[in-house]
């Protein structure tokens, strides 16, 4: 199966060595972690799997695809999505409005001349608008459809990036902290559209960082630990938690105790 594959990947900020040199896959039908403490690395990755930054080293293809260089666009082309750490959502524009861009962003034609423009549009649209519905019913968001994204709780907020992300129907998803900053249990219910997302259909991969051990070992297949930019362990999510080196680079971090 496709996986996205980094190869010697590093990254260099000046004189600050942000991510040493290291392997990593992110399979399809899996779901795999990216943790580590603050400052460790993970987000500076996801910038770099996406043409955000330019690698200092290294490789990362994904399928036949060779994305070491590409910029966004391209990496959204290829199939590529990801959410940030920080919301970014248009707060004034409505629920249905933020997912759909998600659609339209790497479309030639312009959101506004999709919208109002042409009538051969207008099919499009129509078929986007169930599309976002079938995300919105997934996430349990249906009544906030007209709501002002800005309007809403964080946890729902949060719900709308990940299906704007979900809207170009990805086949790699990439969460940044995805439940920071929600109680557990809605966690967990995200949790488990995230196992869904891996397993169903063709089975997309996921990438998965968080800083809360105990979501990332119920939920991930595999994990990857950086510290200090350094690749510090990797394996089941039984065999991290029980890695000392890992144990260590936790300890005196209590936001995860
Ligand atoms: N654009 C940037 N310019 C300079 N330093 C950066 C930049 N982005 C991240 N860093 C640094 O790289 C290191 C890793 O940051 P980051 O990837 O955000 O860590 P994490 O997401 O694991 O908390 C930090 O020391 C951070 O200050
Ligand atoms: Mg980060």
């Amino acid at each position: 199966m496709t996986s996205l594959v980094l190869q010697g990947v590093s990254k260099r900020f000046g004189g600050l060595q942000a991510v040493s040199p290291f392997n990593m896959e992110i399979a399809r039908g899996k779901i795999t972690g990216l943790i580590g403490p603050n400052g460790a690395g993970k987000t500076t990755v996801v910038n770099l799997i996406t043409g955000v930054y330019k690698l200092s080293q290294g490789s990362i293809r994904f399928g036949d695809v060779d994305l070491t260089e590409a910029p966004r666009h391209e990496v959204a082309r290829a199939g590529l999505a990801r959410t940030y750490q920080t919301i970014r959502l248009l707060p004034d524009a409505t629920v249905v409005a933020n997912v759909m861009i998600g659609m339209y962003r790497h479309q030639k034609t312009s959101l506004v001349s999709q919208l109002f423009g042409l009538p051969s549009s207008r099919a499009e649209t129509a078929r986007f608008r169930d599309e976002v519905f079938s995300l919105l019913d997934r996430f349990g968001m249906t009544r906030y459809a007209d709501y002002p994204a800005g309007s809403l709780s964080y946890g729902d907020q949060r719900r709308v990036e990940m299906m704007r992300a979900l809207a170009l129907k990805p086949q790699v998803l990439l969460l940044d902290e995805p439940v920071a900053g929600i109680n557990e249990v809605e966690a967990a219910r995200l949790g488990e559209i995230f196992r869904d997302l891996a397993t169903e259909g063709d089975g997309m991969a996921v990438l998965l960082i968080e800083h809360n051990m105990r979501f990332v070992t119920n939920l991930c297949d595999y994990v990857y630990v950086l510290d200090g930019g350094v690749l510090i362990a990797q394996g089941t999510a039984a065999q991290v938690v029980n890695d000392p080196v890992v144990i260590t680079a936790y300890l005196g971090d209590d936001e995860d105790a």
